[in-house]
């Protein structure tokens, strides 16, 4: 077996392999949450980089020779260092794919107004990885980010759902909304996000499109399989799915089940 690694802080990359295996159900997949140590969103660099390179050399061990960071936060955070200072060290003939620039590719398409808006962790505004990756593809476009603390607690802890969460979702969109009034498209720029679309959907003045990764990440991994066959050929083609939690699995079968409309059945493993 080797299969498609996927790594988040905890649930919210389930949304980017549900995408992913939508478009390609025939490869093997391993996905990791590491739930235990979630979320990572108001981590230091420091540590954000040392659980995402035990992550990824986990899944490594487990054979896989691609890793997705499904997790923005890491992609801002550890993704670079990983490429550049690990990977060579490591295997150089594996590699690690994150989640924004597949994200920012898009986002010249979409906005007429060019004032776009993110949500993400605290970790992912603060790094201004975005800005920078947005301003290179389309200058013209200006970025507002919003930093939403809460919001990762609220899909970890199942609250997403709960009367409690409008407070903060609102005061999100609210706090985007007053930045910058011209803004005709927010980016989701967090993979727990897509689970509380119905609220934001709720409190988004019509008008603006709420964009999530998913369904991107998983056009551009296809586009990148098609142009590396030297990568595509090494992925074994089971059509399977394996999970694992830092956490213990039983809560995670039940929130994976809900988000993946499938019955789960996760491993738990320590990170270290
Ligand atoms: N899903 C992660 C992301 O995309 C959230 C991280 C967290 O705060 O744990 O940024």
């Amino acid at each position: 077996m080797s299969p498609i690694g996927i790594f988040d802080s905890g649930y919210g990359g389930l949304t980017i392999l549900r995408q992913i295996r939508r478009l390609m159900p025939r490869y093997d997949y391993v996905y990791l949450g590491d739930n235990a140590r979630a979320p990572y969103g108001t981590r230091s660099f420091e540590v954000v980089y040392e659980f995402t390179l035990q992550a990824v050399r986990r899944l490594f061990d487990m054979g896989c020779p691609l890793v997705i960071l499904g997790c923005n936060t890491a992609s801002a955070k550890a993704l670079r260092s990983i490429q550049q200072n690990d990977l060579p060290k490591i295997d150089p003939t594996r590699r690690v794919l994150g989640v924004i620039r597949p994200t920012a590719e898009i986002i010249g398409k979409i906005s007429k107004t060019r004032h776009v808006g993110i949500f993400a962790t605290p970790g992912t505004i603060r790094s201004r990885t975005y800005d920078l990756e947005i301003a290179k593809l389309f200058p013209d476009i200006q970025v507002t980010g919003i930093a939403c603390p809460m919001w990762v607690s609220l899909v970890e802890n199942r609250e997403y759902a709960s009367p409690g969460a409008d407070y903060f979702v609102k005061k999100r969109i609210d706090d985007l909304l007053t930045a910058d009034p011209d803004i005709d498209a927010v980016i989701l720029g967090c993979t727990h996000y897509p689970l509380l679309m119905d609220k934001i959907r709720t409190y988004m003045p019509g008008g603006i499109e709420i964009i999530p990764q998913g369904n991107y990440v998983a056009h551009s991994l296809q586009d990148y399989l098609a142009n590396h066959p030297e990568m595509q050929q090494r992925i074994s083609q089971g059509g399977t799915a394996s999970f694992y939690t830092t956490e213990y699995p039983e809560q995670f079968n039940e929130s994976a089940s809900v988000f993946l409309d499938q019955p789960v059945e996760a491993h738990r493993i320590t990170l270290s």
